[in-house]
């Protein structure tokens, strides 16, 4: 059967429950493949909760994808703030029928520029997700070093400088199957943006080997998927 009438028969067909379609349909344990018609269901509702600021639509797929595709038993979501991610991780940890432990860090201090005051963790509040308070870096190794079992999303959004997130990133060590996404990869040559997210990226491919890369290169803020 042809793609054309493969994707004629899907569009007739009723779409099927997107928590369950969204699972991947390739081997466990090799490349990151999803059903990316169900993930866009998935996408649309998470718009209605989050919006698309500050993660636009390829970057909420991406968080679709790698979820979906993990299923992580640990989600370590470093940078709260609004809680928007941790919010996302929840999301979808619901929806696709996953028993995740969700934790969120965030340093809380008012001489950061992005302090978020009261609204600290506003979009998980009541919600099974466990905020914590301090340094991702270190909180993040305490809860990896207990070796939870099952696989890790870890997910890397705090301070944005390149030797912090360098830090941040030799947590990649810590995991065994899963995953890490880092936020604010964006890379454009001789332009102001703080490239420090991407090249601390850059540093750890180039010392280490990864299972598969995915980056979002259309534009800011950018996204980048480190298999593990
Ligand atoms: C861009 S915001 C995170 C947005 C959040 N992920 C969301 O989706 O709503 C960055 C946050 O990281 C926090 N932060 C900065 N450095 C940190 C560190 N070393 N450890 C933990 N959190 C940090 C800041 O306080 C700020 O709230």
């Amino acid at each position: 059967m042809s793609i054309f009438s493969r994707l004629r028969r899907r569009k007739q067909t009723p779409s099927v429950p997107a928590d369950i379609a969204v699972r991947h349909h390739g081997v466990p344990g090799q490349r990151l493949e999803v059903d990316k018609w169900a993930a866009s269901e998935i996408v649309l509702e998470l718009v209605k909760i989050v919006g698309t600021i500050p993660y636009s639509l390829d970057e909420l797929m991406l968080m679709t994808a790698a979820f979906g595709f993990h299923r992580p038993a640990t989600v370590v979501d470093i940078g709260t703030h609004v809680g928007k991610s941790a919010r996302i991780w929840y999301e979808l940890s619901r929806r696709l029928e996953v028993k995740a432990t969700i934790h969120t860090i965030d340093l809380h201090n008012p001489d950061h520029p992005e302090y978020a005051d009261d609204s600290l963790g506003s979009f998980v509040r009541g919600l099974p997700v466990i905020q914590h308070l301090g340094d991702g870096y270190i909180v993040a190794r305490s809860i990896l070093t207990d070796n939870p079992a099952g696989p890790v999303l870890l997910y890397i959004d705090g301070d944005h400088r390149q030797n912090t997130v360098e830090t941040e990133l030799r947590l990649v060590q810590l995991i065994t199957t899963g995953c890490a996404l880092v936020h604010d990869t964006f890379w454009q040559p001789g332009s102001p943006y703080n490239h420090g997210p991407h090249l601390a990226v850059e540093k750890l491919l180039s010392t280490t080997a990864s299972a598969q890369i995915i980056r979002q290169p259309i534009g800011l803020p950018g996204m980048t998927y480190i298999g593990v």
